[in-house]
Order: structure tokens, then C-alpha cells, then sequence
């Protein structure tokens, strides 16, 4: 395949930025997005020019860190993968590619197509943690019998991979759709429940402060997430949050 891409360049977070047009020629259909990517940088190191500066890490689609906005959609066109599990037979001969870094207030550009999300860290280091003493014995894995749903349902918030596509789906730059996985995979558990109040106030409180939208229910972000985390999360965190308010 032969592609036009038109990516977005910006030297640093003070640099006004702005899309540069490259063409890209014997693309094949098998390679994955970033490979597709790797090709074009090595093409412009060859010839004394700046790579496209993007995150990657794992490459399979666990860690997160890939985090493209590919033809308006973060991820771009397939649904439930990341950016380095799209491939290029989800595109055709000649088409025009626009890949841009995900925009929200609380994901400053860094580089190029790289956005800081360090305040998803911080909004984990809030409260995305249950407190355990570790010294002596290690107890056994099946000491609190668990429901069944439940162990299901906390499992699958649980594989958020923290990427940053509900942010950039959504119309608000709303990170409720992540911060709800992280309340939820503790909520639904008796482990969590021991600091589940202080838990959803403190995430919600970071979430707030780092300058993410409010949810206004439009639902972008459940159908952009590579994980299939359910809009569900967010009507659990929202019961989490009343209830702790009350008690607080
Ligand atoms: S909820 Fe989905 S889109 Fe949002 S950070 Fe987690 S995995 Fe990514
Ligand atoms: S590079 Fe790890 S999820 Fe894409």
C-alpha cells in the first residue's frame, strides 16, 4: 500500500505545533501501525531528519503506552485493540492517514505524537491501592471466599491498562471511565472495602485536580476503550462516591 500521512510535529510543550505531510510507499497490510510507524522513522534518519517521537512499550497490548489518535479516533479505526495491535489491513491503498497525539488539558504534549499522562499516576497514587501488612506469613490466596460476579466483575475493571482513550474519546476530556476501573476492581471485593470511603473520595478529589472534564454520559469512551471497560464502573464509582460523601 501506498499511504499520505499527515502527522502531527511539535518540537516541545511550548512549540505551537503543527501537521507534516510524508508519504509512505510498499506498505504491507500484515504490519501493525507502529511498525508502519518504525519504517517512516528509519526512512527519515536515513535522510538527517527528526523520527516521529511516539510511546510504545510492550507492543501487545498490556502496558498502555501506546496512545495514537488515528483519523479522529483514539487507537484508531478497529475496535477493543490498541494502537500496536491495529493493523494496516484496516486501511487502503491510498488512502490519507492523519495521526495526531491524544489532546486533553491534563495530557500536555511533550513530543511530537507523546503526551504526558503522569496524572493518571497520580490519581492511582491517590487511593488505586489496598493497604496489606506483608511481614510474616503469606496468607492463603482463598482465605475470603469471593462471589463469582463479583471476582468477574472487579477482575475486568482490573484490565484497564490505564491508556489515556476515554480521556481522549470524550467530548469533555472526562477521566471518569479510568478512575471508575481503579475505584471498582477494589469496591467489588472485601479487601477493598476496608478504605473503599476514603478510597473514591481521594481518586475523585486528584481526578478533579489535574483538570479533567465531568462525564456527561455520552458514552465515547466505552466504545474507544481497547479494554471494553463498561460505562457500569462509572454508575458504580458515582454510588461509591454519594455513599462516602454522606459517611465523610
Ligand atoms: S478505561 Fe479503557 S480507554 Fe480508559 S484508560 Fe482504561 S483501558 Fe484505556
Ligand atoms: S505498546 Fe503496550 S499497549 Fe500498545
Amino acid at each position: 500500500m501506498n499511504l499520505t500521512l499527515k502527522i502531527w510535529r511539535q518540537k516541545n510543550a511550548n512549540d505551537k505545533g503543527k501537521l507534516v505531510d510524508y508519504k509512505i510507499n510498499d506498505v504491507s497490510p500484515d504490519m501493525s501501525f507502529l511498525e508502519m510507524l518504525d519504517v517512516l522513522n528509519e526512512q527519515l534518519i536515513n535522510k538527517g531528519e527528526d523520527p516521529v517521537a511516539f510511546d510504545h512499550d510492550c507492543r501487545e497490548g498490556i502496558c498502555g503506552a501506546c496512545s495514537l489518535q488515528i483519523n479522529g479516533e483514539p487507537h484508531g479505526p478497529d475496535r477493543l485493540v490498541t494502537t500496536c495491535q491495529l493493523h494496516m489491513r484496516k486501511f487502503n491503498d491510498g488512502d490519507t492517514i492523519v495521526i495526531e497525539p491524544f489532546r486533553a488539558k491534563a495530557f500536555p504534549v511533550i513530543k511530537d505524537l507523546m503526551v504526558d499522562r503522569s496524572s493518571f499516576d497520580r490519581i492511582q497514587q491517590a487511593g488505586g491501592f489496598i493497604s496489606v501488612n506483608t511481614s510474616g506469613n503469606t496468607i492463603d490466596a482463598n482465605a475470603i471466599p469471593i462471589n463469582k460476579n463479583d471476582a468477574d466483575e472487579s477482575f475486568e475493571a482490573a484490565t484497564c491498562i490505564g491508556c489515556g482513550a476515554c480521556v481522549a474519546a470524550c467530548k469533555n476530556a472526562s477521566a471518569m471511565l479510568f478512575t471508575s476501573a481503579k475505584v471498582s476492581q477494589f469496591a467489588l471485593l472485601p479487601q477493598g472495602r476496608v478504605e473503599a470511603t476514603q478510597r473514591v473520595l481521594n481518586m475523585v478529589e486528584q481526578m478533579d485536580k489535574e483538570g479533567f472534564g465531568n462525564c456527561t454520559n455520552t458514552g465515547a469512551c466505552e466504545v474507544e476503550c481497547p479494554k471494553g471497560i463498561s460505562l457500569e464502573n462509572i454508575a458504580r464509582m458515582n454510588r461509591e462516591y454519594l455513599m462516602a460523601s454522606l459517611k465523610g
